[in-house]
């Protein structure tokens, strides 16, 4: 059953006339659709081919802030350690620091926000070379970074900053960037009371996600047009709880963003690693070989929290070659990196994460062509030398070989590829000379690497060769 375009717009108009009648008449015309309808069933929505820019974007900023920053402790579960589990150290930390009776809510006239500058924001993540951001419009504490109206008193604009933090980053990424413009969201929140009665219920009542969540997310989406929905906590309900599937079929059918819209695959107990978009599977996920569909390592540069931790000590924060080698492995194993950090409740990103990312930013101006638009290969991993991650684009017949370890020697032995001679070309990325090579003993080849000093070498955290003609 394939209904034209145009009557699925005019089923729709009625409900966002106001907010996004400019963008809406802007998409009448006609253009060619990728599929659908698609049917609220998985089997339906599953078949949705990934808009094909995600899987070319390779690398993404994931940006965790919220009440949770502000007493920016341990985690941004601090809430719940604290009431809900009890854990000593939150309880004592509560005990010790602040007047008895102080709850949490307490904490929102704190999170003032007062240095946020998006456009700050903005250029910052431009310059790590990211090609996406993706924000927390609502953790599981509940409250927004915009003006919901379905959260009130409980969100950015009536407490806090009282701005609305969402507009202001996504103008200021649309405006100034490149970048593509996402949200998380937490579909469940761990005191609604909505939500605690339906859990009561076994989940049989569903008052939160009709009167809440579902409206909410609407409300999100026609707003700020996410080019990707992260989705995240479930709170053990099931997808038919939450009305996933018919939620996103109105996102892939009649939404503002459908044609572009990435979502994840966290979309009620049972759908991670299963079903949606593309597969997050767990946190920091990270396999190691080759999936076949397409999916993200999310993770974050501090090593135990997503949110801003003001007792983290400097070896809780992941190196930069360690963040290069997650890069690298992640993409040769087709997947992208969303690499977080957590704001103060200031609005500023410390001095330690921007380092991070304009080293990040610095390394990928020099390998990007390695990274960006690539596809894997047959091999990912050399099965000779350790810690060579493979790519490839196919189209210019070109294979990448990334060492993350400048060998003693000089000589580059990689195993996996078959090279031919006074065909095969190898050049370093960065380094302006062809580079000449051997055919190794066993197999593969040996690349003789150039003799650079530390201030000589293109980058200081992993190095590729780009190879011609070999299979
Ligand atoms: C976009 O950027 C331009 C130039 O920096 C500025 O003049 C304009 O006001 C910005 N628009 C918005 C909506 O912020
Ligand atoms: C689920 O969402 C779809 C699309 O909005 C709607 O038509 C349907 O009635 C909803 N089902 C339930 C059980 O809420
Ligand atoms: C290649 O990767 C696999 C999976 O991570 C690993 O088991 C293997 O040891 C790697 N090979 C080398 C040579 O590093």
């Amino acid at each position: 059953m394939r209904r034209p375009r145009s009557q699925v717009l005019l089923q729709v108009l009625p409900q966002v006339l106001l907010q996004v009648l400019p963008q809406v008449l802007l998409q009448v015309q006609p253009h060619p659709a990728r599929g659908g309808p698609w049917e609220p069933t998985w089997e339906s929505l599953d078949a949705r081919e990934l808009p094909a820019w995600f899987d070319r974007a390779k690398f993404g900023i994931f940006v965790h802030w919220g009440v949770y920053s502000v007493p920016g402790f341990e985690s941004e579960w601090f809430w719940w350690y604290w009431q809900k589990q009890k854990i000593p150290e939150f309880v004592d930390f509560m005990k010790n620091n602040y007047p008895a009776g102080f709850k949490y809510e307490d904490f929102a006239p704190q999170f003032t926000a007062k240095f946020f500058n998006a456009q700050q924001w903005a250029d910052l993540f431009q310059a790590s070379g990211a090609k996406y951001v993706v924000l927390t419009s609502k953790h599981h504490e509940g409250f927004t970074l915009w003006g919901s109206e379905y959260s009130w008193n409980w969100n950015a604009v009536d407490q806090g900053p009282k701005r609305d933090v969402i507009k202001e980053l996504e103008v200021a990424i649309r405006n100034r960037t490149s970048l593509r413009f996402g949200l998380y969201y937490s579909l469940f929140e761990w005191f609604h009371p909505f939500f605690l009665e339906d859990e009561l219920s076994s989940f049989q009542k569903r008052r939160f996600p009709v009167s809440k969540m579902l409206p909410e997310l609407r409300e999100l989406v026609t707003r700020y047009q996410p080019e990707i929905l992260w989705a995240d906590g479930d709170g053990g309900a099931p997808d038919c709880y939450w009305n996933s599937t018919g939620f996103l079929a109105w996102l892939y059918n009649q939404s503002p963003v459908r044609d572009t819209v990435v979502t994840n695959d966290r979309w009620g107990a049972g759908t991670i690693c299963t079903h949606g978009g593309y597969f997050t599977c767990r946190d920091r996920y990270n396999p190691g070989r080759l999936l076949t569909h397409k999916w993200e390592n999310c993770m974050t540069i501090d090593r135990f929290s997503w949110g801003y931790r003001r007792n983290a000590e400097i070896q809780d924060y992941l190196t930069t070659e360690e963040l290069v080698k997650q890069l690298v492995v992640t993409v040769s194993c087709g997947g992208n990196l969303l690499l977080n950090v957590g704001p103060t409740q200031d609005g500023t990103i410390s001095p330690i994460f921007e380092e991070r990312l304009r080293q990040m930013g610095a390394w990928l101006q020099v390998n990007g062509e390695a990274i960006f638009h690539s596809k894997p290969w047959r091999s990912q991993n050399d099965t000779v030398s350790a810690d060579v991650w493979y790519t490839a684009r196919p189209e210019e017949g070109l294979v990448y070989a990334v060492f993350l370890n400048w060998p003693l020697s000089g000589r580059l032995l990689l195993g996996q590829p078959k090279a031919a001679e006074g065909e095969t070309k190898v050049r370093l990325l960065g380094y302006a000379e062809p580079l000449n090579w051997t055919p190794s003993a066993q197999r593969g080849l040996v690349v003789e690497l150039p003799a650079l000093t530390f201030q000589q070498l293109p980058c200081k955290w992993g190095w590729a060769v780009a190879l011609t003609n070999v299979v």
